[in-house]
């Protein structure tokens, strides 16, 4: 598709799930590569409020979450007056597009995405919504919504991104060129923080052990115990290596949280002690996100400044909702947008 008049930044677009407590793994892996892109290029971030509900998810929590991904977006850096920020529910064309986009999705093709797997498959499964099945159609609509050009994501959502890329190009061969196709760009560097305390899974917020996780809004004395008793390896040698997942883990956090290559932090902590090492990486750990937490209660308490930023970024995205929307109403051979009566 050519970029239309007036568009000549490339478009980012990504979004989060507004889930209870954001950690690190999602401020290395994702907000914080966002904040670098917002300086040339136009930005939308939303909060995927719609995606939330795929599971069972209670109201107050959505709605607190949904506030505090954006005081944490905000926190960790994302300019409301450069990026719009916007939560994915506040524009209809989302669903809209959703909706037309899964009238030309084969069942199958859904049924075969892992993450529905996965989750079909567990224990209790015969309570998993028709809207898991969905999921990938909504994440769909909410790139092509947009012609994004660049959807930063991390490896876990490549699926996702390849089945966006083949509805686009199933819609515009039954209609004629509409929708953009995205370019694939997965999200190299620190795309995996893995758990403290069993670094051969992914950080993750719902971590049955407490001190596997270390989350934004963690004290200074949390961060301190979580670290240091994060689980090592035998031995004592500050490497990375395949028969140290534990020390490789840790090493790549101080490294994505030192912007410092790992192997000068290996050079550095020679001949030391995973003690020596794990006291550093909490005095850093500290010192970067102590001022994040703090930024981030300052906002979160303000709800009315943070729903006015939202009103702001809702605003741009309808605008550039509406074109693609017209667009595909008018393929399909929908009416258009009703208009009100004079
Ligand atoms: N599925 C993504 C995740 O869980 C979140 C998401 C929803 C998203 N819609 C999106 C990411 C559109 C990028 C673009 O991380």
């Amino acid at each position: 598709m050519e970029r239309k008049q007036g568009q000549d930044r490339p478009l980012v677009l990504t979004g989060i799930q507004p889930t209870a407590g954001i950690h690190l793994g999602n401020y290395l892996g994702a907000i914080r590569s966002w904040v670098a892109l917002q300086e040339d290029r136009d930005c939308l971030f939303f909060l995927a409020d719609m995606h939330a509900i795929t599971v069972p998810m209670d109201a107050r929590s959505l709605r607190d979450s949904t506030l505090g991904g954006v005081a944490t977006c905000i926190a960790c850096g994302i300019d409301p007056d450069r990026a719009a920020i916007f939560v994915q529910s506040q524009v209809p064309g989302h669903a809209e597009l959703a909706w037309i986009l899964g009238c030309h999705t084969p069942m199958g093709q859904l049924e075969r995405m892992t993450q529905f797997k996965d989750k079909s498959t567990r224990p209790g499964a015969s309570l998993v919504g028709a809207g898991l099945l969905y999921y990938p159609v909504l994440m769909a609509a909410d790139i092509l919504l947009y012609d994004a050009d660049l959807v930063p994501v991390g490896e876990d959502q490549r699926q996702h991104l390849e089945l966006t890329r083949d509805l686009a190009e199933r819609f515009n061969a039954a209609h004629g060129p509409t929708l953009a196709v995205p370019d694939l760009h997965i999200s190299q560097g620190c795309g995996r923080v893995m758990s403290l305390q069993d670094p051969t899974v992914k950080m993750s917020k719902s971590d049955g052990n407490r001190l596997a996780t270390l989350f934004l809004t963690d004290s200074d004395d949390q961060m301190r115990r979580k670290l240091r008793s994060a689980v090592t390896d035998s031995g004592q040698e500050v490497l990375r290596r395949g028969d140290k997942p534990g020390m490789t883990n840790l090493l790549e956090i101080f490294s994505a949280l030192a912007c410092i290559p790992v192997e000068e932090l290996e050079a550095r902590y020679a001949g030391t002690s995973y003690g020596v090492f794990k006291n550093d990486l909490a005095d850093l750990a500290i010192a970067t996100l102590a001022p994040l937490r703090e930024k981030f209660f300052l906002l979160r308490a303000d709800e009315g400044y943070l729903l006015q930023v939202l009103a702001r970024g809702r605003e741009v995205a309808r605008r550039r909702a509406a074109a693609t929307l017209a667009r595909v109403y008018e393929r399909v051979g929908f009416l258009g947008p009703a208009k009100s009566l004079p």
